[in-house]
């Protein structure tokens, strides 16, 4: 069991053109906690999560992971088990191959020869990534999906205690995104998600904290929150698809069959899985 919790203090952060991108942040994710991080644009998600691994260090207010206050003389010891996936991969990823990218922090750790190897394989396999068939690509020529799973990879392979994931589903097709949710699920782990992707915070996260313009402006259960119109219309945000009734119910599906249903009283489906009256 690890005891790797997330406190944030009265974090505040302007940029140096004068932005100000955060403004008296408060925030506590107990250890293996799973929170979605929700806002629209601009409203300091990313600001935020640069602040859990020390790529931007407090200028007013505390940031503490684990048992470490963010501060210089920490960094070391955050990073190694802070994992923070970038939301743009062309930030994170540095290495020629998609290989030596992802070997490149567990290195770092001291892992080499069979266990480095077997690290990366499996890094690999849980975003998808065929090791046979992307480990010695060139990691800029891959398209943004598989360059976001190479990403990801690369923070897996360092066996991070805490994840801190901005965009995570960004750049995914259907079926990744699905392994990756199975994936975050499956990890025991503090877990801190920035998403535009509402339904992959819905199923994955208990707990959902809106970030508007700098503040956080709300903090609860993610069914009630995501289930708010008003208020995520207030936010500039939508409810999530799976709130909207997008799919045929089996009401439909029958509605729809039964005008289509051809002379021999067989169904005919119109995009949609016919069955049986
Ligand atoms: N390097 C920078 N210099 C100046 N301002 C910045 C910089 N990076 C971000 N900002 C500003 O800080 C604010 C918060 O930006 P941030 O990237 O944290 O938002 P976000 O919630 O992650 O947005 P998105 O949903 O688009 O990813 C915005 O007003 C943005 O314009
Ligand atoms: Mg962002």
């Amino acid at each position: 069991m690890h005891h790797n919790p997330i406190s944030i203090e009265n974090l505040s952060y302007i940029y140096p053109d004068g932005t100000q991108a955060l403004k008296g942040i408060d925030l506590h994710i107990k250890a293996t906690e799973r929170v979605a991080l929700v806002g629209a644009n601009g409203s300091g998600k990313s600001t935020l999560l640069q602040h859990l691994n020390g790529i931007l260090l407090p200028q007013e207010g505390q940031v503490v992971v684990g048992e470490y206050q963010m501060a210089p003389k920490n960094l070391r010891n955050i990073r190694n088990f802070v994992g923070l996936v970038f939301q743009n991969p062309d930030d994170q990823i540095f290495m020629p191959t998609v290989w030596e990218d992802i070997a490149f922090g567990p290195m770092n750790q001291g892992l080499q020869g069979k266990e480095l190897d077997d690290r990366c394989t499996l890094s690999m396999h849980a975003v998808g990534l065929d090791p046979e068939r992307y480990a010695q690509r060139n990691a800029q020529n891959l398209s943004g999906g598989e360059k976001k799973r190479v990403a990801i990879a690369g923070v897996l392979a360092m066996q991070p205690q805490v994840l801190v994931f901005d965009e995570p589903s960004a750049q995914l097709d259907p079926r990744s995104r699905r392994q990756l949710i199975y994936l975050l699920q499956s990890l025991p782990l503090t877990q801190l998600i920035a998403t535009h992707d509402l339904d992959l915070a819905l199923e994955l996260c208990d707990r959902t904290i809106v970030l508007s313009e700098g503040k956080v402006v709300g903090d609860g259960a993610t069914e009630q929150i995501l289930g708010d119109r008003d208020f995520l219309e207030r936010h500039h945000l939508e409810s999530p698809l799976s709130y909207s009734r997008p799919y045929c119910l089996l009401e439909d599906v029958q509605a729809i069959d039964s005008v289509t249903q051809n002379g021999n009283g067989k169904m005919v489906g119109l995009g949609v899985k016919a069955i049986e009256i």
